[in-house]
């Protein structure tokens, strides 16, 4: 049957219709907050390349995470800034390392909200990369084993979910297995585990994780950009490896990931809203040229149509609002 008798506007003639008959829609339930912690004390300041971002001392993260909290927003994925960088990454398993000090301090003070740590070398090596530089290559399998340990140190101080990000090969199964062998069996396993080598990670690593490469690119081990097969056997072997969570990263230019995802993989998917995205957005609102609030949630949306069940994305706390 089709027109006149059919007249698919009739879905649309209203609000509250299409309210009742709308198919995607963001909850608060579906948001995680990237936050950024730094050494000191009494610190709160503007990341340059993440307007309205910050970095925050021990301190004053904690009482941010209350307001955070307060939103309903479920879950914050912390990075962290070291005092010192080597080619090693040796602060990021330091058991006073800056996550480690900040992960023990809220799970004492906002015990509810959920911490997602970013395990990855990247933001402890002098050089930027995600691994250790072994005659001129990034070195697998010994990156993996930083990578353990770092994960065993987030794990000590009640990390509640571990998100690798180093794109290893073999990095969830072993830091599955180092978690599980030291009775963290409880502890949540996040992967990146379709992690593109994009451009749209530059304003988080000019300032906001001051991680920016020294030597290289990052396509020896993050994804080309070109591929979504691979990024199929990526994420299939994260899952055999005993992720609970799988990411997709960036999000906006790689919708077609995640609706592949959503049909072959039957866990749930998060889609990482990078700081690329975000700067776009933001900028462009910042001139004036764009409605922020419509877009940003146009873009949400879009995630979730594409079959994205979380989001990560630094307009978390302003999506709440939107929301209300
Ligand atoms: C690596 C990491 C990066 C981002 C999150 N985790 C940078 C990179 O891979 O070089 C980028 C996030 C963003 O751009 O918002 N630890």
């Amino acid at each position: 049957m089709g027109f006149p008798n059919r007249r698919l506007r009739r879905l649309r003639k209203n609000e509250n219709i299409r309210r009742m008959v709308r198919e995607n829609r963001i909850s608060v339930d579906d948001l995680i907050y990237p936050m950024f912690v730094v050494h000191g004390e009494g610190i709160k300041e503007e990341i340059n390349s993440l307007p309205n971002n910050y970095h925050f001392s021990v301190d004053c993260l904690v009482e941010e995470t209350k307001k955070v909290q307060d939103l309903g927003i479920p879950a914050i994925l912390l990075f962290g800034i070291p005092q010192k960088k080597d080619p090693l990454a040796s602060e990021s398993y330091n058991p006073n390392g800056i996550i480690q000090q900040s992960v023990f301090k809220l799970k004492k003070q906002v015990p509810e909200l959920l911490i997602i740590s970013d395990v990855c070398l990247s933001g402890y090596t002098d050089h930027g990369h995600s691994g250790i530089i072994e005659n001129g290559i990034i070195h697998n399998d010994m990156t993996v084993e930083i990578l353990r340990k770092i994960a065993l140190s987030h794990a000590e101080v009640g990390s509640d979910i571990i998100a690798p990000s180093a794109m290893m090969d073999g990095q969830i199964g072993a830091i599955r297995n180092i978690l599980d062998v030291n009775n963290f069996s409880d502890v949540n396993i996040m992967g990146y585990s379709a992690k593109f080598a994009s451009n749209l990670y530059e304003p988080f690593r000019k300032d906001g994780a001051k991680s920016n490469l020294t030597i290289g690119d990052k396509k020896t081990y993050q994804m080309d950009f070109a591929n979504s097969n691979e990024a199929m056997r990526e994420i299939a072997l994260d899952i055999e490896e005993g992720a609970d969570i799988i990411i997709v990263k960036p999000g906006m230019f790689y919708l077609d990931i995640v609706y592949r995802a959503r049909a072959e993989f039957d866990i749930p998917i998060a889609v990482y809203n990078v700081s690329g995205e975000y700067v776009m957005i933001n900028s462009a609102a910042q001139l004036g040229k764009i409605n922020e609030e419509a877009v940003i949630m146009e873009v949400m949306t879009g995630f979730k149509r594409a079959g994205a069940d979380l989001i990560i994305t630094y307009y978390a706390k302003e999506i709440t609002q939107y929301i209300g």
